[in-house]
């Protein structure tokens, strides 16, 4: 994509951000990834499918969640979100649902769930893949019925909500070790959109950065407000694991921070400026065992395809056995036992 591109809450990508523009979901990008992850959103947005959105942490999942809300025809009714993950099984259930009044002790008011309260809009569940058995079942059944029981209740509810879900977990397979319905999963799951984590589409960083030192919180400070290309070149070269969110983070910091007006590469935080695990190929290094090296090369790997063990094996001109057997050697194999698709 040879342009910048910012993509508005309702109209067509454009060059500018709309000052006044009321719905705030402003999704900032140059890459040809997101482009066309943009484009299919747009296709998406109009139809009342359910949208299943994966990527790592801080890629933008809730943004893009709120921007097919935006542009779909719910758009004006509410988007309610309800973190999956964050409840125990007995209080999700009636935080999405709802009580009646008296249906366990200290209900002493009947209330409404999320669902009913999404009513006509857009349900957003985050972290979905991190529902018990119990509410994956409750979830379908209303998925499956358009209805819905408060906890307590006995007459079914009436509930027209567009579902978009959102994990960071790979949920086919969480699906395949019977962890997650599979009923469930193709009801949430009929498109889905994968979030590019951020250092696979680094030409966004400058235009992010940018755009947070223009509209972050701290933009009435009288510093902070450029960055020098030196201080770029090196956030550039830093992999950002916490993504966008992260990105954030560190522009409001540096904002503060920061003694003048342009951000200096002796400004950025130690963690960016020198990112540990560096291997230096052409340095022999007397701290380093060979058994260190690898361990630390295979993670690399791993993180570099995203968890993908097939395709780091391949790279790693090592077969999947070994792989295996390399991470249980280093009591790796858990963290690495999903992977993000890219
Ligand atoms: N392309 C973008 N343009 C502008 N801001 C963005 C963009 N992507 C993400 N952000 C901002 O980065 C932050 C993280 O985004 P968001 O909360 O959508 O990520 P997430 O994938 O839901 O993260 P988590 O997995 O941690 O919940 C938010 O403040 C969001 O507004
Ligand atoms: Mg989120």
């Amino acid at each position: 994509m040879s342009t910048d591109n910012i993509i508005l809450p309702s109209s067509q990508s454009n060059t500018q951000i709309n000052p006044t523009s009321s719905q705030g979901t402003l999704i900032i990008y140059k890459s040809e990834v997101m482009g066309q992850l943009l484009k299919m959103v747009e296709r998406v947005a109009t139809s009342d499918a359910s949208v299943l959105v994966l990527g790592e942490s801080g890629t933008g999942k809730e943004l893009i969640a709120r921007a097919i809300h935006e542009k779909s025809r719910r758009t004006g009714k509410p988007f309610v979100a309800i973190n999956c993950g964050a409840l125990r099984e007995s209080l999700l259930e009636s935080e999405l649902f709802g009580h009646e009044k008296g249906a366990f002790t200290g209900a002493y008011t009947k209330k409404l769930g999320l669902a009913e309260s999404a009513n006509g809009g857009t349900l957003f569940l985050d972290e979905i893949g991190e529902l018990s058995p119990g509410i994956q079942a409750k979830l379908l059944r209303f998925l499956q019925e358009g209805e819905i029981y408060r906890v307590g209740g006995k007459d079914p509810i009436q509930v027209d909500v567009r579902i978009i879900s959102a994990t960071n977990r790979e949920l086919e397979a969480e699906v395949m070790k019977g962890n997650f319905r599979e009923d469930l999963y193709y009801r949430i799951n009929t498109i889905t959109a994968h979030m590019p984590p951020l250092r696979r589409r680094k030409e966004d960083v400058p235009m992010l950065i940018q755009y947070f030192l223009d509209r972050g919180q701290h933009k009435h400070l009288n510093r902070g407000r450029a960055i020098s290309e030196d201080a770029l070149k090196v956030m550039l070269k830093y992999d950002w694991p916490g993504n966008i969110r992260e990105l954030q983070n560190v522009c409001e910091r540096l904002q503060i921070l920061s003694e003048g007006h342009t951000i200096m590469p002796g400004d950025l935080p130690e963690n960016i400026r020198n990112p540990d695990q560096k291997i230096l190929f052409d340095d022999y290094d007397p701290s380093l065992t060979l058994y260190e090296l690898e361990r630390r090369y295979i993670l690399k790997a791993l993180s570099y395809f995203d968890g993908n063990k097939t395709r780091a094996a391949q790279a790693l001109g090592i077969t999947i056995k070994t792989l295996y057997n390399k991470l249980h050697e280093y009591g790796e194999f858990d963290n690495f036992a999903v992977h993000q698709k890219p």
